[in-house]
């Protein structure tokens, strides 16, 4: 069974120049955890930002989890950084890590929840071994480094995949999609099995300002959305 359904605005295409705010209005909006793109332009070809800023919300006074999606290559050094920096979940792609298991284990052992991220061409296998270690199965529906790109129909019959998975193994585990997720394809999304999405363009681009009010819009649409899922 999924859990609830939780709505992770991805900052990735929010007003950098006004950061606080722009998480302040989202979660005023009805999101649910802040989605925090980590790019390195190295393990993908863009840079964005790094543990100084997650500490910044948090300062800011931003209680809500955040999820730190790591695009870096290598993984293991900035783990501790980000777990001082206040993230909640760290989720990495197993190419990135020469040890994937180690790197579970650290995210865990720093304090946080952990997750693996899956690209589009590259399957689950790595999962066999280490579903114990992950609390967060992160599926992206297009190729990391930008935001605004189409969703890749191919995530539907992974998430169905990785669903089954977590339900067979009857452990406590997220499913969550990044990339192209938008008010009219989040419901068959939900269908497919995810229960954490991400959405960057959809919610900071599809506003006409960027108030609180017109988030709300958005946000709301998704969830009528979802209260449809499965009926
Ligand atoms: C892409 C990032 C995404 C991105 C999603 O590498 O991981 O989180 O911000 O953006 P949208 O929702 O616009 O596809
Ligand atoms: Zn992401």
């Amino acid at each position: 069974m999924a859990k609830d359904n939780l709505i992770a605005p991805s900052i990735l295409s929010a007003d950098f120049a006004r950061l606080g705010e722009e998480v302040d209005n989202v979660l005023a909006s009805g999101a649910d955890i802040v989605h925090f793109d980590v790019m390195d332009n190295h393990y993908v070809p863009n840079l964005t930002i790094g543990p100084l800023v997650c500490e910044a919300l948090r300062k800011h006074g931003v209680t809500a989890d955040i999820d730190v999606h790591l695009m870096v290559k290598p993984v293991d050094r900035i783990v501790p950084d980000f777990a001082a920096a206040g993230a909640s979940y760290i989720t990495f792609h197993p190419e990135a890590s020469e040890h994937v298991d180690r790197t579970l284990q650290l995210i865990r052992g720093e304090g946080c929840k952990s997750g693996l991220v899956f690209n589009p061409a590259t399957p689950l296998d790595v999962l066999e071994y280490v579903m114990d270690k992950v609390d967060m199965i992160l599926l992206m529906s297009v190729n990391p480094g930008f935001g605004g790109q189409s969703f890749i129909e191919s995530a539907l019959t992974k998430l169905r995949q990785a669903r089954k998975m977590i339900d067979d193994s009857g452990l406590d585990i997220r499913l969550e999609i990044d990339g192209g997720v938008k008010v009219n394809n989040i419901r068959e999304i939900a269908e497919a099995g995810a229960d954490t999405f991400v959405a960057g363009s959809a919610i900071f681009g599809a506003a006409e300002s960027s108030d609180a009010n017109d988030y709300n819009t958005v946000i709301g649409a998704m969830r009528d959305e979802l209260a449809k899922a499965g009926s």
